[in-house]
């Protein structure tokens, strides 16, 4: 089963997705941008105000291909529960509203369209949810993604993502205590191992 953490910069996906590793350790936990040289090449991206958003949509999206075939796919085929902070939700937010002043029509569809060719969907999403001023304090604005009034675009794109498919999102309440935050993902997780089971 694979289950991933998405949210707005700041939202405290990392802070649970390190938690989970105690209250989860037969798992595999994984994320994106790896830790590959393709996760390499899109953190200079990530750190470039200059990167052209397409050329970094594709290292992205290069980084996500290794990460299936390298990760994902592997640890699914031995039934493992593999948690990824971060994934391709991240592309169709993010991208999007990186990619929204380009010459694409509609740029979500067209990454979608990217992805449905060779992704596998995660079977459940928890999406912390937060609201952009909030994200962009905690986050401390460090890069070019991390800015208030493109993590608003980046949320109405994952709320567009979560209407369209409003079985496979779970939503947390993202202000809340990290403790309150930890203990709502683990029992969502324990659950959903338990449907699985
Ligand atoms: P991440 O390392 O998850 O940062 P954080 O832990 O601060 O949330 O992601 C780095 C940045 O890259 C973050 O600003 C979100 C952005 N990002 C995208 O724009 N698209 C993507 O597909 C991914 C995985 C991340």
């Amino acid at each position: 089963m694979l289950i991933t953490l998405e949210g707005l910069d700041g939202s405290g996906k990392t802070t649970v997705w390190e938690a989970l590793h105690d209250s989860h350790p037969e798992a595999t936990f994984t994320r994106e941008p790896t830790e590959s040289w393709y996760g390499d090449a899109v953190n200079r991206a990530i750190d470039d105000d200059d990167a052209d958003p397409l050329a970094t949509l594709f290292l992205f999206t290069a980084d996500h291909a290794d990460h299936l075939s390298r990760t994902i796919r592997p640890a699914l085929e031995n039934d493992e529960l593999v948690i990824s902070d971060r994934y391709s939700d991240s592309r169709y937010a993010y991208q999007a509203a990186a990619l929204s002043g380009s010459d694409l029509t509609r740029p979500m569809e067209y990454i979608r369209g990217i992805h449905s060719a060779f992704t596998r969907e995660p079977d459940k999403t928890i999406y912390l949810e937060v609201d952009p001023e909030t994200a962009a304090a905690r986050s401390g604005s460090t890069n070019q993604f991390e800015d208030a009034a493109f993590l608003a675009q980046v949320e109405s794109n994952y709320e567009r993502l979560i209407d369209a498919e409003p079985d496979r999102f779970v939503r947390v309440d993202g202000t809340q205590s990290p403790e309150a935050v930890i203990e709502s993902v683990e029992e969502i997780v324990d659950r959903l191992r338990a449907e699985d089971a």
